[in-house]
């Protein structure tokens, strides 16, 4: 039996997904068909969330309604601003964010008269899917200015996705180059067929329980270092190191400890990860935009020596890291940037899994003590009855 086990179901197949497709042998990543560095270099962000969800890029009066819904719910809602305020400062942005998803989820009572309408009609699920990706960039931005004693700062309307996101964030236009690179971020980050969080998304709705649900079950595997959290990580290796010519020692010391160098490594890429080098670009030209060749420095000195040491290759959260750091987003807000992205994929593969859903529910191989008894226990008249029948069967 136990031979049979896929620990991590590694390698394990559970079902077929048209949302993207990954492959590890070509290093590609196809969004509904799409490379997914070709929607980077071309699309708004708004364009590849109507992809994710519908299956096709939008045609221009289809992105224009997306637009005019986005803007619709943009704003920080009162209700979502008052929980996140009574949330100690400490709090760790990923577990505001999934908060705040949690009480927009409760605000919600369309499904709520009985747990047989949790799920909600498809055309319900869209609506939630547009309201989220447009409340997240609106919480991530309060949630780093709060923790900086800044005030918030309401969307504006005459600007797109990304751009607005950086606005709340900072309070000041931020220049093409950053919303490009910020866009593309966004893109990458999006969809990744059945990673740890999306898988748990779909758990959550193979029970038939509501979106929000489910969005707030994947941010809480997304939050773990094995994950998304390794975005946050890597910044705090650049930290611990300080600059290109530290590397090797810190390396050789880190190696010999058997630490696990975060924004390395991937589950299914053995041979590097298919959205890096989009990223790098667009962290490349931010470390000119900043002029900050330094940070470019290190961020080659430890992929080197890394690379050259273990064979292991950057995956998407190496350059990701650096990148949000140099736009001015501080190290904990990377993850909950992580959120705001993937909620598109993590809502189209809600509403695949409700299109064509089987409740999830693997077997375990038991590994426990036998059956045993508690000390004193009479047994029933049935009890023994079922007993004998036991015995009697051999
Ligand atoms: N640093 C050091 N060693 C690493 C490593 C890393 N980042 N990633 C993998 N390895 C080593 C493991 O220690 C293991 O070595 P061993 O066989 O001597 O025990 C071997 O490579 C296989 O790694 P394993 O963790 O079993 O592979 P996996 O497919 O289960 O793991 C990750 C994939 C992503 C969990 C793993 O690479 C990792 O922990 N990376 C760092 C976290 C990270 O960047 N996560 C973001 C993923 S997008």
């Amino acid at each position: 039996m136990t031979e049979d086990i896929k620990k991590g179901l590694a390698g394990v197949v559970v079902d077929t997904t048209a949302v993207s497709k990954v492959n590890p042998q070509t290093n590609s990543l196809l969004y509904r068909g799409y490379p997914v560095q070709q929607l980077a270099a071309t699309q708004p962000f708004e364009a590849v969330a109507h992809l994710l969800w519908h299956g096709e890029l939008p045609t221009d009066e289809e992105l224009a309604a997306l637009r005019a819904e986005e803007r619709r719910h943009r704003a920080l809602a009162p209700e979502v601003r008052a929980a996140i305020d009574l949330l100690p400062l400490e709090a760790h942005p990923m577990d505001e964010a999934r908060t705040a998803v949690s009480v927009i989820g409760a605000g919600d009572t369309a499904g709520s008269a009985s747990v047989m309408d949790a799920l909600g009609t498809p055309e319900q699920n869209l609506e939630r899917s547009v309201r989220l990706f447009a409340a997240l960039p609106a919480i991530v931005a309060y949630g780093q200015r709060r923790r900086r004693g800044q005030e918030l700062i309401e969307p504006r309307d005459d600007l797109d996705y990304a751009a607005n996101f950086l606005w709340m964030t900072f309070g000041e236009e931020a220049d093409p180059v950053v919303v490009d690179a910020f866009n593309r971020s966004m893109i990458l980050y999006a969809e990744h067929s059945f990673n740890a969080s999306t898988f748990t998304a779909r758990v959550i709705t193979s029970t038939l329980s509501d979106l929000y649900s489910a969005v707030v079950g994947a941010i809480g595997a997304l939050k773990g270092p094995l994950h998304g959290g390794a975005n946050e990580a890597v910044l705090h290796i650049f930290d611990e190191i300080g600059s290109a010519e530290n590397v090797v020692p810190w390396l050789e010391n880190a190696l010999a400890e058997k630490r696990k160098i975060m924004g390395f490594g991937h589950r299914v890429y053995k041979r590097g990860d298919s959205r890096v080098p989009t990223m790098q670009a667009a962290l490349e030209s931010l470390a000119a935009h900043y002029d900050r060749p330094d940070v470019l420095e290190l961020y080659r000195a430890l992929e080197r020596e890394f690379v050259e040491r273990k064979g292991i290759y950057p995956n998407l959260d190496y350059p990701s890291g650096p990148a949000y750091s140099l736009i001015g987003f501080d190290t904990l807000t990377f993850t909950p940037l992580f959120i705001a992205a993937r909620v598109t994929g993590w809502t189209a593969h809600i509403m695949e899994q409700q299109a064509s859903n089987a409740l999830i529910r693997p077997l375990s191989a038991y590994s426990g003590p036998d059956e045993r008894h508690v000390e004193g226990y009479v047994p029933t008249q049935a009890e023994r009855e079922a007993t004998e029948r036991e015995a009697e069967a051999g």
